[in-house]
């Protein structure tokens, strides 16, 4: 062992004597530290008239061999030290851990758990940053912990018994503070968590701890009103810039009102403003060029993501960068608001990552276009989730309906983003200020908008899976509208509903009415077995010669008023007809579009006397109705 190592090893071995109760020696401690501050001091006195530094040191307990300096006495001299003895118990020349770091509470959850603790400390260039740091990163050697504080710009002493009592002074350094700990953004109770701050006031300081110090993709650049004037003025009148905006206010307001995670899907052609959308959105929390990610993550990362998106938009941008297999299953994951469970090192199951979420995302083609490319059927639970809606707005212009002078849609979009560049994030906290200071009345408000929403958008007896998609459509509705309220947005009063509204139509016909999304799957391909085997592989019941039928799917006989009807096989039925559905649900489903004739008993086979088969059997009957539902 080096020399380093062994004083080290020797002033460890000091402090657990000292943490271990020797009353005696901690006051001898105390004093030292003491006395040495006092020479410190002395010595700065005669050289900086000025500026006196005071030196911070604990007042009892274990954390007294430590010493904090805040102030410069000359070039590297502020920071943490520790101040060994050596065998004789004689003071050592203080040792530079690291530039100061200070811990201003011992934090832990909501159960007691997780404890950790709040630091804050100063980079190279006077920029400060705070980290909750999980208690938990200490138990090995603290390297991990070293690591990404050196990443945030914290100075570390390169010497390496130095360094290695960096995690010591963290442990022992006696902190009487206390602050809450959150393990993600968004709602903690009556607090909206943001990386830096928690917004409200609740009994005690509520931070958000993480095992690395993130870098948060929420940012600030100018002011509320210059994003009003510049930004939320060129989005007025154009309905997929203002659902945008929306969207990205809405999140905060989902728990609120008790409302599901969901996605929101703008797709349409390259250079047709997409992304120029997709920057406004961003532009409520944080920069343009930041804040939007990509759909080319891993399922792992797309759930860190969601957790880092708790309660805010998450923003993805080209679909068509996912992998088309992995698209179906991204979509469920993030709307279902919570990750696969993970085993813990001691192999108990860890609780799985959990989220509240809104999603914005942008691409040249749907979700379910990309997945029959990979020969995958979405299922309707992925179409809800991800809702597709056109992103031409139908007025020659891309996704413009209006240009607000500008030559071109080309032009405005560059004015917007241009705009959102210089003017962005301040919005957002603006927003989450006055929702966190009215959430109680807030909760109704926005249900009753909600309700207001669907009723305008939806018919009477709309499907439950449209009348899902369009609460999410009229909580976006409802956030723009209390935004333009609060006189944030400088919208007229109905311009968000009248956008989102327009966004849902856009949904709607594109999901194809107000039906069941899996109905209508079933309907067109059932219909197009019969047009491809009706000629061929049904027998006419009233033949009066033998006919040789391949493959026999069944009969088809025509009635004077009931038209063609067409009498499958049972086993035909359940394999080729429903092929990808459940048999019993197909046949309800087909019976409730009137597709299916059922029989007297209510069954949805009927008995039926059949040529060349002798004894009557069941058969599914399908009437002229097949052909008259057809979109
Ligand atoms: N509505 C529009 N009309 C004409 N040109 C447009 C329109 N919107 C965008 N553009 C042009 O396309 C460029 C890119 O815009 P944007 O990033 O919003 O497109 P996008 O729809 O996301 O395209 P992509 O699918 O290729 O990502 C703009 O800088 C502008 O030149
Ligand atoms: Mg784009």
């Amino acid at each position: 062992m080096n020399d380093d190592l062994n004083t080290a090893a020797g002033d460890l071995d000091h402090l657990a004597r000292v943490a271990a109760g020797e009353a005696g020696e901690v006051e001898q401690v105390h004093a030292e530290v003491t006395e040495l501050a006092a020479v410190r001091k002395a010595r700065r006195k005669s050289t900086q008239a000025t500026a006196p530094t005071k030196p911070r040191r604990s007042g009892h307990g274990a954390g007294a061999q430590f010493l904090i300096l805040d102030g410069s006495e000359g070039q590297g001299s502020a920071g943490v030290y520790f101040v060994g003895r050596d065998a004789e118990g004689n003071e050592k020349a203080p040792l530079w851990v690291c530039a100061p770091l200070h811990i201003l509470a011992k934090t832990r959850g909501a159960k007691q758990a997780d404890w950790g603790r709040l630091l804050d400390w100063h980079d190279a260039d006077g920029h400060p940053h705070r980290w909750a740091v999980p208690d938990e990163l200490l138990s090995g050697d603290g390297l991990d912990v070293r690591r990404e504080l050196m990443r945030q710009g914290l100075a570390i002493s390169p010497n390496r018994a130095a360094r290695e009592m960096l995690s010591t002074y963290l442990q022992v350094w006696p902190v009487d503070a206390r602050a809450r700990c959150v393990e993600r953004l968004g709602w903690a109770g009556p607090v909206f968590v943001l990386p830096n701050e928690a917004i409200g006031a609740d009994a005690e300081l509520v931070v958000f701890q993480s095992a690395s110090a993130i870098e948060p993709a929420f940012s600030s650049a100018g002011t509320v009103d210059d994003w009003r004037a510049q930004a939320a003025a060129l989005a007025a009148g154009n309905s997929r810039m203002v659902f945008a905006i929306c969207c990205a206010l809405a999140p905060p307001l989902a728990s609120l009102a008790g409302e599901d995670s969901g996605g929101f899907h703008l797709r349409g052609k390259s250079s047709s403003g997409k992304s120029t959308a997709l920057a406004l959105a961003a532009s409520v929390w944080g920069s343009p060029a930041t804040f939007p990610r990509l759909w080319r993550t891993t399922t792992n990362g797309l759930e860190g993501l969601a957790t880092m998106h708790n309660d805010v938009l998450l923003i993805l941008d080209e679909l068509s960068q996912c992998d088309p297999k992995d698209a179906g299953d991204a979509a469920y994951l993030l709307a279902n608001g919570q990750g696969k469970t993970r085993a813990s090192r001691a192999g108990m199951a860890r609780q799985a990552a959990r989220w509240r979420l809104l999603f914005l995302s942008a691409g040249e083609e749907s979700l379910s276009a990309m997945m029959t490319r990979a020969d995958k059927r979405a299922n309707a639970g992925q179409e809800i989730r991800l809702a597709d809606i056109e992103a031409d707005a139908g007025a020659g212009l891309g996704a413009f309906d209006t240009l607000h002078g500008h030559p071109s849609g080309a032009a405005l979009s560059l004015a917007l983003k241009d705009a959102v560049q210089q003017q962005h994030g301040a919005v957002g906290v603006a927003w989450l200020r006055l929702v966190v200071r009215d959430r109680l009345k807030l909760a109704d408000e926005v249900t009753a908008l909600v309700r207001e929403f669907v009723d305008a958008y939806t018919e009477p007896g709309s499907s439950g899976q449209v009348i899902r998609v369009a609460r999410r459509f009229g909580l976006v509705a409802a956030a723009g509208e209390l935004a333009t309220d609060y006189d944030l947005t400088g919208w007229r009063g109905g311009e968000a509903f009248d956008a989102v509204g327009q966004c849902f139509t856009s949904w709607l016909a594109g999901f194809g009415g107000a039906g069941n999304r899996e109905d209508r799957a079933l309907l067109t391909q059932v219909r197009a077995f019969f047009e491809v085997h009706g000629a061929s592989r049904f027998e006419s019941m009233e033949a009066t010669v033998e006919q040789r039928v391949a493959n026999r799917a069944g009969f088809w006989r025509d009635g004077e008023d009931t038209g063609r009807q067409f009498l499958v096989l049972p086993e035909v039925f359940k394999r080729e007809l429903c092929a990808g559905f459940d048999p019993k649900a197909a046949a309800k489903a087909l019976i409730e579009a009137g597709v299916i004739l059922a029989g007297k008993d209510g069954k949805a086979s009927r008995s039926e006397r059949l040529p060349g088969i002798g004894a009557t059997s069941r058969v599914y009957v399908f009437g002229s109705k097949l052909w008259a539902c057809e979109e």
